[in-house]
């Protein structure tokens, strides 16, 4: 993360929705804390106080959201969440685990065809004052087998979840982009590869980031 000199680890989980992130965040969390990690499980849009009342416009308003509206509002969510629970978990050594960040802004934002994606990273790192994950996990999964999970699933879908399929391939591509872009900070995984698998490959670069830094 730039800005300032963190000692905790800032992970960021991405995929399209039904890649599997949630379950892999919650068992990265529970080996952290098995190993004595403090560990701040958050999410976005939603991990702060005024951010709840964000994700619930965002993802809940009935009727459209102008896209730079939209935009400006994940912004805006990033803007006090980072400001005000991931800088300070990293300041003191904690390591976070985040359910999406601002890949997903520039792949879900961007994918509408109305908004430039550079554009729609810029506002974001804006928002973030630059802050960047030490490792952002991708769940890649095909749009296809991804809406099977969800059809699996009882809950009713939110705004983005009901876009059509074409816009879940763009985001799927847009997604790998970004991997391709910075293949430092991107660990890409097929997510139709057994969760247990997966876990393994994840807690193996963690790990490794973990041992990399004294301190941490
Ligand atoms: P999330 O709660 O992670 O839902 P899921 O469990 O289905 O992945 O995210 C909610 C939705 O918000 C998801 O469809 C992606 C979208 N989103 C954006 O469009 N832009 C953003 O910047 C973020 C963080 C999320």
């Amino acid at each position: 993360m730039t800005g300032d000199a963190p000692r905790g680890l800032w992970i960021t989980l991405e995929g399209g929705d039904g890649s599997g992130k949630t379950t892999q965040a919650a068992a990265l969390e529970g080996w952290l804390r098995e190993s004595g990690r403090e560990v701040v499980r958050t999410r976005e849009p939603g991990g702060s106080d005024v951010g709840q009342l964000i994700r619930d416009i965002v993802l809940h308003h009935r009727g459209d959201i102008a896209p730079r509206a939209e935009a400006l509002l994940y912004a805006a969510d990033r803007a006090h969440h980072v400001a005000t629970v991931v800088r300070p978990a990293l300041a003191r050594g904690a390591v976070v685990v985040q359910d999406r960040y601002l890949d997903s802004s520039v792949a879900y934002q961007g994918a509408g065809r109305v908004l430039d994606a550079g554009e729609v990273r810029d506002l974001s790192l804006w928002a973030a004052d630059g802050a960047l994950p030490d490792l952002t996990v991708l769940l890649d999964l095909d749009p296809t087998a991804a809406r099977q999970r969800l059809d699996a699933d009882d809950k009713p879908f939110d705004r983005l979840e009901a876009e059509k399929s074409d816009f879940h391939e763009r985001v799927r591509s847009a997604f790998l982009g970004l991997a391709e872009a910075e293949p430092d900070r991107f660990l890409v995984l097929d997510a139709t590869r057994p969760p247990g698998d997966l876990s393994a490959d994840i807690r193996a670069r963690v790990g490794d980031a973990l041992g990399a830094a004294p301190g941490r």
